[in-house]
């Protein structure tokens, strides 16, 4: 079985974004891949946590995917969390002294998050880094995610690439996996920007947990534009398109069937099938959430998935520090 491997960082409370790139295709993909999928956890500290609500999100992030769909009883079904391997941060060093600055600093996410303070960690540059040795220790082929995260794919499969050919073969050479629909939720009320978990805006992003009045309200207030047309056209009519965009992942429908049955409408009957359309999906997905938290399976759960990711990380390590002359021959 080929390997999958996608991580969601706990920086926050998932959203619908995090949804329709990451959670819904392992959904889609887990009976036919070896998937690896873990918590980011490491990559949230890049921007100053709180440390209680790093770990229960942590906890709710584990408890979302699996009421989402995601199976933690497949054989070929992983789940853990970063910290808990501690070669991800080894890799990930051996990655940064191969690694020019200028690659990094040129990462859209980097100069986006950058611009955001005065001052930034180092870890906001190496980032890409540790994600690439995320992906590189498994030999992930395929890589789901937004269009966000397309880039740091890239530089993985360059940084997989310069090692083999510089060390012989270490790498599977991982691919991005982007969805067709949905790879941009778009930011509620400002819908040049993506929808983000971390938003200081209360009305801008809906969340997995968000109770259904809250949702309806949220996207009955989405900013859209003047001219009343439905189209979709993500440069001119980006609220628009992102209300189709949202009915369509959460419909299961295609756009163009999306835009044929609401051409003509106002945009009020577009929002509201929107907003019934993720009622519908969230709602029982909430329930399942609290049985599974209430279950007291997480752990055993997390417990599993560290140990095998242990134990694949430990031979992919064990190569590649062979190769780069660490240690005794
Ligand atoms: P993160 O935590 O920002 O996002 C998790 C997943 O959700 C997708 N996503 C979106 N998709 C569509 N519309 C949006 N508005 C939206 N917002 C987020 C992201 O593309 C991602 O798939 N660096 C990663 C976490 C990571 C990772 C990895 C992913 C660490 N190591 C290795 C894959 C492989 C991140 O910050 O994702």
């Amino acid at each position: 079985m080929d390997r999958l491997l996608t991580g969601l960082q706990p920086s926050g409370t998932l959203t619908i974004g995090n949804y329709a790139g990451g959670i819904s295709q392992i959904v889609n993909y887990q009976s036919d891949y070896e998937t690896f999928l873990f918590i980011p956890d490491m990559h949230a500290i890049t921007v100053p946590q709180d440390p209680e609500a790093l770990h229960r999100n942590i906890i709710n992030a584990i408890a979302m995917y699996i009421a989402c769909g995601v199976n933690p009883d497949l054989p070929n079904m992983h789940i853990y969390i970063q910290s808990e391997n501690l070669y991800h941060a080894n890799l990930s060093w051996i990655f940064e002294c191969h690694t020019p600055h200028g690659e990094l600093t040129r990462m859209h996410q980097f100069k986006a998050k950058s611009a955001l303070h005065e001052t930034f960690t180092e870890g906001l540059v190496t980032y890409p880094d540790l994600m690439a040795a995320d992906i590189l220790l498994y030999d992930a082929k395929y890589v789901p995610t937004g269009i966000d995260q397309k880039q740091h794919v890239e530089l993985a499969r360059n940084i997989a690439i310069r090692f083999n050919n510089r060390y012989g073969e270490l790498f599977a050479i991982p691919e991005p996996l982007i969805p067709s629909i949905g790879a941009k939720i778009r930011d509620l009320q400002n819908p040049e920007q993506k929808m983000s978990k971390s938003t200081t805006n209360p009305k801008a992003s809906i969340f997995l947990s968000d109770p259904e009045k809250v949702i309806r309200k949220k996207i009955m207030s989405a900013v859209t534009d003047s001219d009343g047309v439905i189209k979709f056209d993500e440069e001119n009519k980006p609220g628009v398109s992102n209300l189709l965009t949202i009915y369509s992942v959460f419909t299961g429908s295609s756009i163009e069937d999306a835009v044929a049955k609401f051409e003509g409408g106002g945009y009020g009957d577009l929002k509201k099938a929107a907003a019934d359309a993720v009622v519908e999906k969230l709602m029982p997905m909430q329930e399942k959430y609290n049985d599974i938290i209430n279950s007291g399976r997480i752990n055993e759960i997390l417990d599993a998935g560290r140990d095998y990711s242990n134990k694949i990380a430990a031979e992919k390590y064990e190569k590649v520090r062979k190769a780069v002359g660490f240690g005794r021959i």
